[in-house]
């Protein structure tokens, strides 16, 4: 399969997993693409092309023409330098590496990471947090994440790759799209008596599972095993990167009795206490995997050689 079609498929998968309805994107999309005919010859040198179809910022290819033939992936959650020297190593060593999937953005997609972060409105109006108070709150926080991305040396794993001939992606919301929506069906939608409970349940899941016997379980973060649960949410788990702390007050006047997040700031782990805020932290780099596996899953049935080779914190685990 060509690189740029497995990776307008992964958008699909991304988008059809969205909080936000495909309508709604569409919509976001053609506004972008009817701002182009406006821009004059100065402003077109920078408008970007790729965000007139692909509503995902963090998400795209960093190296290639995407007409490379692709069958397997070097999947790792973080890809910088070294593992692109990790992958040419590999290759000469005779392992087959077609191109490299990276899940936390490098590149053009890290230089764009706060643009995905209005989706946290959507994800938090589904659980009852009025749009308009989480837009206002959120914008400080995004401003905040552009002028810190802002001074990053943000080209180093993109050169990296073109020096060693390596085409990249990078696939960020689109899979933790994927494990929002598996979480919320699996857990959230789910009755439980207590903390402990879930995580029993979270440990039935495959990357869960290994993560813990590797000594990284989930772990409860606020709340007692014995606490009982109240509304179970997963607003910590797609749209870029953290939200402000002021998103947990919100969502404790919604009603909310306990968020399962991927990790948790300092800031957000203090509302939870003084708020009575259940916090249960799910292993990152297991959860990530998760939304990883479901999309290569979905990715197979159009590329039915599609294999991958396991690195940074990523393990294959196929669902039927
Ligand atoms: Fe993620
Ligand atoms: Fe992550």
């Amino acid at each position: 399969m060509k690189l740029k079609d497995l990776f307008a498929q992964a958008i699909t998968y991304g988008m059809e997993a969205d909080v936000r309805s495909k309508a709604d994107l569409q919509k976001k999309l053609k506004k972008y693409s009817d701002k182009a005919k406006k821009l004059d010859t100065k402003d077109k040198k920078f408008f970007d092309e790729e965000r007139t179809w692909n509503p995902y910022s963090d998400s795209r290819i960093i190296n290639g023409t995407g007409n490379e033939d692709v069958t397997r992936l070097m999947v790792g959650i973080d890809i910088e330098t070294p593992e692109v020297l990790l992958a040419d190593r590999l290759r000469e060593k005779g392992e087959k590496i077609d191109c490299l999937f990276i899940h936390h953005p490098e590149g053009r997609a890290l230089a764009d990471l706060e643009k995905v972060m209005p989706l946290q409105v959507d994800v938090l109006a589904s659980v009852g947090v009025p749009v308009n108070h989480s837009e206002a709150q959120l914008k400080p926080r995004m401003d905040r994440i552009w002028r810190a991305i802002h001074a990053d040396n943000l080209f180093r794993t993109e050169r990296a790759a073109e020096l060693l001939g390596i085409p990249a992606f990078c696939c960020h919301t689109p899979t933790d799209n994927l494990v929002w929506r598996f979480i919320e069906k699996e857990i959230c939608s789910k009755n439980f008596d207590c903390l402990a409970d879930i995580l029993d349940a979270l440990l039935k899941i495959p990357e869960y599972e290994y993560y813990a016997k590797k000594g990284n379980p989930p772990i409860i973060v606020n709340g007692t095993p014995d606490s009982r649960p109240g509304k179970i949410v997963a607003t910590e788990f797609t749209g870029g990167t953290n939200g402000p702390e002021e998103q947990l007050i919100e969502q404790s006047k919604a009603g909310v009795g306990t968020i399962l997040s991927m990790h948790v700031t300092e800031k957000t782990w203090e509302e939870a206490k003084k708020h009575h805020v259940n916090m249960i932290q799910c292993s990152h780099m297991a959860s990530d995997a998760i939304g990883i596996n479901l999309l290569l899953d979905k990715l197979t049935k159009h590329e039915k050689k599609l294999d991958v080779l396991e690195t940074s914190g990523f393990i294959r685990v196929k669902r039927k």
